[in-house]
């Protein structure tokens, strides 16, 4: 897609997203009254167990929505979509290595995790059932780079440890997380340390390939983050009760996926380089045959379910016993929640434990 496309699409796309969301809300409050008449009066029309897993989603796209709001600010694009934040010229120009339209993308992979949050809330309340509420919880520094707004976060994008792992797993047609395998880093050095994925202050926009490496870390993040959403909204899709509330994990699901894929491709644009200041490296990832190849980005077709059966192109991993906390775990190993209270960790650690708690028909 190109840029100069951007300005006659881009304006209505939020007004045509509302006005669908708005149509679909009034359907969803008739068809439950008619489908689920028994349920609506014990709990509203969703089982504890639907609403479990509806709320820690919501949480989990809130704190997702929190860490791209972030990047959009600094290297997306500020507007009435997805407002905040002035943009930060250098830090984008470094983005735009990896492609020309990464500012588009990262701005419209910000203005769908904000709809994914909002719609299942929105969904929850319909229902009567508790909304994820984090706002108690935006205490975190804000980087103080030109171009980002002085507010409080959820999360934090400047001590970031990112497992780059999903490029090797989504590669292999042997191994598979889901038979307990474990498969190599792609970009070694982002899997230990911290490391920024945005320009801490101004101080982080030079020298040149230092900001390249920050680029280049947001780069791998943000298919990091995506991959994560991949599996996990197919891992908890195995353990809802009502057919809309599948629906609606079969819906959202898929668009992580469509952003998965675009930013793993880009990622693999990302140019091999040292970092200067820290040492932090990019490898040359074709340098070292198939399992690293940059333009592999079809999932490659891997053993599922049992080795009886033949390999086969999937998601992966979708095991559904403990998916929520062991998306809670991955997000924290990755450090987005450094100098979050004791508080949030409850909260989050609750709302993932009755998601795990859920089972179909409860
Ligand atoms: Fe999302
Ligand atoms: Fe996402």
């Amino acid at each position: 897609m190109e840029a100069t496309e951007q300005s006659e699409h881009m304006s209505s796309r939020r007004s045509f997203l509302l006005k669908g969301a708005a149509a679909g809300a009034a359907t969803i409050g008739a068809g439950r009254l008619l489908a689920d008449a028994p349920l609506a009066e014990a709990s509203g029309g969703l089982t504890p167990g639907d609403a479990a897993i509806l709320r820690f989603l919501a949480a989990l796209e809130t704190l997702e929505t929190d860490l791209w709001q972030q990047y959009n600010e600094l290297g997306g694009i500020q507007d009435g979509e997805v407002p905040g934040g002035s943009g930060n010229p250098a830090y984008t120009d470094a983005l735009s290595v990896l492609d020309s339209d990464m500012a588009q993308y990262i701005h419209d992979n910000t203005d769908d995790e904000f709809t994914h949050f909002t719609f299942l809330n929105a969904y929850l309340k319909t229902h009567g059932m508790a909304q994820a509420n984090l706002e108690k919880f935006r205490t975190l520094p804000s980087s103080t780079a030109t171009g980002a707004q002085q507010i409080g976060r959820l999360t934090n994008l400047m001590q970031l440890t990112v497992d780059t792992s999903w490029w090797t797993r989504y590669r292999s047609d042997s191994k598979n997380p889901d038979f307990g395998d474990t498969l190599p880093q792609a970009i070694p050095d982002l899997a230990t340390g911290q490391h920024p994925g945005i320009p801490r202050s101004n101080a982080d926009l030079s020298p040149p390939d230092h900001l390249q490496a920050i680029a280049n870390t947001a780069g791998f993040h943000f298919a990091f983050i995506e991959q994560g959403g991949t599996s996990l909204y197919p891992s908890l899709a195995q353990r809802v009760t009502s057919t809309e509330v599948l629906r609606i994990l079969l819906s959202i699901g898929p668009t992580e996926t469509m952003h998965f894929q675009t930013w793993q491709d880009k990622a693999g644009n990302a140019p091999p380089l040292t970092d200067p200041s820290t040492g932090l490296t990019f490898p040359d990832l074709n340098a070292d045959g198939e399992l690293l190849q940059t333009n592999l980005i079809m999932p490659e077709p891997t053993i599922f379910l049992d080795r009886k059966f033949p390999i086969v192109s999937i998601i992966r991993p979708t095991e559904t016993d403990g998916a929520a906390m062991g998306a809670l775990k991955a997000l924290t190993a990755n450090g987005l929640f450094i100098g979050q209270s004791a508080e949030f960790f409850s909260v989050m650690t609750n709302l993932a434990q009755a998601a795990d708690a859920a089972r179909h028909g409860t």
